[in-house]
C-alpha cells in the first residue's frame, strides 16, 4: 500500500494522464488517512466540505428516502466521492460510509480546483459529476394530447437494454426517416446513443407513467460550430401523434439554452412530413441539403417557448447543472468546453 501521498494518489486512475510535477502539488493539498470499517464518512443533507479518492478498500453510497435507507452504490479502489456537494455548493445528496478498512485521499475545495485544473482530471470529473446529477433528476411530469401523462427524464446508462429492444422494435419506416435506412442500426451505432457525456451529448427520454415503457427519445450533439448542436427524435410507432416529439423539441429546446446552445440544427428526409411539422412549430428555417434532405434550423429559445412556462422552468431548473455538469464546463469559442468553478 503506498504511503507516500503522491504515490497514493499516483494510483488513482483518474490521475492517470496527469504528470508528476501536478501530482505533487495536488498531494500537498491533500491527505492520506485511513479510515476503519464503518465510519460514516458523510451523511445525506450535511454541508460537504471535503471530497475523497478511494487508493484502497471499499465504501458504500445510500440515499434515504421515505421508504428508508437504500445503497445506491459500492465504491472501490480508484473511485472519487463525495466531489458533487463542493462543486455545487449544495447539501450531500448521499451518505457515505466505509465497508472495510480504507485508505483514502480527502481533498478540500482547494485540492479540487486545483485536481480540475488537471485536464484530463476534469473531463472525467465533469463525466462523473453529469451522469451522477442525471441519474439523481426527479421526472418531469408532462401531459400529452390524449390527456395521458408522460415522465421526462435523462437517458441514463441503465436505459441501454430498453432502448435497445425499442430501436430494435421501431417499423422500416420509422427506422427510414429516423436513420435514413430501414435495417437496424448496429450495435456500435445504439451504444453511441446511449454512451452520452450530458455535456457535449444530452439525450432525454419520456417513460410512460403507468407502465414505465421508454416511449421517445429526443437528443442533441454539440457540433465543432460554438453555441451549435444537431439534433435527432425517436417516438416509437405506437405513440406518435400525442405530442411527444413537440413536448421533446420543447425540453431539448431548453436544455440546449441552460448549455450554452443557441441554434438546433436537423437534417430530415423530404418526406419526413411529421418531423418537418413539430419544427415548423418552433420556426425552423428550411434548406435543402441533398436531393431528398432537407437542413432544419431552429433556434433554441423558439423551442423551448414549445413548453408551458411552468414546465418550461421545472426543466431549466433540473437540466442546468447536469448538462453544465455542476457548472464545471462552460462552452469556449471553438466549442469544446472549458472549466470554471461553480461561484
Ligand atoms: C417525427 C417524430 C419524432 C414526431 O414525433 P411525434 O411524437 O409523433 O410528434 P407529435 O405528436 O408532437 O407531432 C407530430 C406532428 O406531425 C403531424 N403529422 C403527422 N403525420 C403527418 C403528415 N403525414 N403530414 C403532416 N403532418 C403530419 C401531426 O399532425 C403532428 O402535428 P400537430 O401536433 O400539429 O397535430 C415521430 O413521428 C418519429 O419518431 N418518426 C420516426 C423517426 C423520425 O422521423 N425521426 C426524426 C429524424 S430527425
Amino acid at each position: 500500500m503506498p504511503q507516500d501521498p503522491s504515490a497514493a494518489l499516483a494510483s488513482l486512475d483518474i490521475l492517470s494522464e496527469a504528470t508528476s510535477d501536478e501530482v505533487a502539488v495536488l498531494a500537498s493539498l491533500m491527505s492520506i488517512e485511513t479510515v476503519p470499517a464503518g465510519f460514516e464518512l458523510s451523511r445525506q443533507g450535511d454541508k460537504g466540505d471535503r471530497f475523497w479518492g478511494v487508493i484502497a478498500g471499499t465504501l458504500e453510497v445510500t440515499v434515504s428516502k421515505a421508504m428508508g435507507e437504500r445503497r445506491i452504490a459500492v465504491a472501490s479502489q480508484g473511485a472519487i466521492l463525495g466531489e458533487l456537494s463542493l462543486l455545487r455548493d449544495a447539501p450531500r445528496s448521499a451518505t457515505i460510509r466505509t465497508l472495510q478498512d480504507c485508505v483514502l485521499a480527502s481533498g478540500g475545495p482547494g485540492a479540487l480546483e486545483v485536481l480540475i485544473e488537471i485536464e484530463s482530471a476534469r473531463q472525467r470529473i465533469q463525466a462523473l459529476a453529469s451522469r451522477r446529477l442525471a441519474e439523481d433528476c426527479r421526472p418531469i411530469r408532462v401531459t400529452l394530447r390524449d390527456g395521458q401523462s408522460a415522465l421526462l427524464r435523462p437517458l441514463l446508462p441503465s436505459d441501454r437494454a430498453n432502448l435497445t429492444y425499442a430501436i430494435r422494435n421501431l417499423s422500416a419506416e420509422s427506422l427510414r426517416r429516423r436513420f435514413f435506412s430501414p435495417t437496424p442500426p448496429s450495435q456500435k451505432l445504439i451504444d453511441y446513443l446511449v454512451d452520452i457525456d450530458f455535456v457535449d451529448h444530452f439525450a432525454w427520454v419520456a417513460i410512460d407513467s403507468t407502465t414505465g415503457a421508454g416511449m421517445a427519445t429526443a437528443r442533441y450533439v454539440r457540433t465543432a460550430v460554438r453555441g451549435q448542436a444537431e439534433i435527432a427524435f425517436t417516438t416509437t410507432d405506437g405513440n406518435q401523434g400525442r405530442g411527444l416529439g413537440t413536448v421533446l423539441l420543447g425540453a431539448i429546446g431548453v436544455a440546449a439554452e441552460q448549455g450554452g446552445v443557441d441554434r438546433l440544427i436537423a437534417h430530415v428526409l423530404d418526406d419526413n412530413a411529421a418531423m418537418r411539422a413539430v419544427f415548423a412549430k418552433a420556426g425552423g428555417e428550411t434548406s435543402r441539403e441533398e436531393p431528398g434532405v432537407v437542413s432544419v434550423s431552429i433556434e433554441s429559445v423558439k423551442a423551448a417557448s414549445l413548453l408551458e412556462p411552468a414546465i418550461r422552468r421545472e426543466v431549466a431548473d433540473s437540466v442546468h447543472d447536469i448538462v453544465t455538469a455542476a457548472s464545471l464546463a462552460l462552452v469556449d469559442s471553438a466549442g469544446s468546453t472549458t472549466r470554471e468553478l461553480a461561484p
